[in-house]
């Protein structure tokens, strides 16, 4: 398979290292709009081919699938240009700004017959997907309720960088650079890893979004407006009557990458945990649940989402986690928007 990386910022090193650790798969070309940033990434990935345009890119053609790793607001139009040539597309979340372009490129890429899959990064945690096998098999009974976190702290400590200078932050903080705050760019993963892992659909949200004073006077630093949410919560109710919490914010000093994710079913009960690389898996089960007593269950690794995506587009059909999924969970995110400023709560639609 012959892939080209749109955006060659910091997480585009993982893909690099991810996809070409995958026997068969060639990376072909990379695109930056920044040449500078273009040419150290494909000088450090032995890539060859070099745009600073995806329109130059697509001139040239030579690859089947594409690993857009672009800033939040510049995957959509540079997606629906991928998928109007004709090419598969592994995305970063958030798929879009919001739920109606994400359905957008899902229903392009599902009639033009391509695969349309997003990094949903925390799939890769083997906890989660033996977690969410258990609760599926019965072993907790009915889901009656959850509590789950999101919890990164690089508002606080300067362990990923300083987010003060550099820009890789200021635009995660930023409305009018794309960014959907904590919401868009952790809340899509501890979502997803909630929802998935229990099993569950979310129905109904009532959220609350709060944006820190964080640059005074006025809360800019250079070209940005830091406007967009660092911390939320959400109350959930599922369709299937349970109910729960979802929280996450970039000011947990302590934690630097932590989803938690704690199911309570009718017979028992599972945590699933995804720190920083580590991941566990405890449950409370049978005869445990009269003494209140934990157990931890071995884990096995499981394919990443690049694995997949690549095995994909060789069986020609999209596996999970899909673009139809990443449309379905940004409903959520629009959900607790819509409800922080009616201060209701607001169904899933
Ligand atoms: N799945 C995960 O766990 C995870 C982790 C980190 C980031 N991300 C996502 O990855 C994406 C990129 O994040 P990042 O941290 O690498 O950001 P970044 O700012 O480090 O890199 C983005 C790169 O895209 C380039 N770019 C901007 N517009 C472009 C365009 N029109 N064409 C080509 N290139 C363009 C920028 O110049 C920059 O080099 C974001 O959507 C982010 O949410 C996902």
């Amino acid at each position: 398979m012959r892939l080209l990386i749109i955006g060659t910022g910091g997480m585009a090193n993982s893909h690099a290292t991810n996809f070409s650790a995958i026997y068969g798969v060639s990376l072909v070309g990379g695109v930056d709009v920044d040449p500078g940033r273009l040419t150290a990434f494909c000088a450090q990935h032995h890539i060859e081919r070099q745009f600073v345009s995806l329109e130059e890119a697509l001139a040239w053609g030579e690859f089947d699938a594409v690993a857009n790793v672009t800033p939040d607001r510049v995957h959509y139009p540079t997606t629906m240009q991928a998928i109007a040539a004709g090419k598969h597309v592994f995305c970063e979340k958030p798929l879009a700004t919001d739920a109606g372009k994400a359905m957008e490129m899902t229903e392009a890429i599902e009639q033009a017959g391509l695969v349309g899959m997003v990094n949903f990064t925390y799939r890769n945690s083997p906890a989660v997907q033996q977690g969410r096998a258990l609760v599926l098999s019965g072993a907790i009974g009915a889901v009656r309720h959850l509590e789950a976190s999101h919890l990164q702290s690089w508002l606080v400590g300067n362990h990923w960088g300083d987010w003060r200078t550099e820009p890789k932050f200021l635009w995660r903080l930023s409305t009018g650079h794309g960014s959907g705050g904590a919401l868009g760019d952790i809340g899509i993963h501890i979502v997803d890893f909630a929802s998935y892992g229990s099993g569950l659909d979310v129905a109904q949200v009532f959220g609350r979004l709060k944006t820190f004073d964080k640059a005074p006077p006025d809360n800019r630093i250079g070209a940005y407006q830091l406007d967009a949410n660092d911390s939320f919560t959400m109350n959930v109710d599922f369709t299937s009557g349970a109910i729960g919490t979802i929280q996450a914010t970039r000011s947990a000093a302590g934690q630097m990458d932590q989803l938690r994710l704690r199911i309570y079913g009718e017979t028992g009960s599972v945590e699933i945990v995804y720190d920083t690389g580590q991941s566990s898996l405890r449950a409370c089960l049978g005869e445990d649940v009269h003494k209140a007593t934990w157990r931890e269950l071995p884990l096995t690794p499981v394919d990443t989402n690049y694995q997949r995506f690549v095995a994909a587009v060789r069986g020609g059909a999209t596996l999970e986690p899909s673009f139809r999924r990443a449309a379905d969970i940004q409903k959520v995110l629009d959900a607790a928007i819509a409800s922080n400023a009616s201060g209701r709560d607001q169904g899933v639609v």
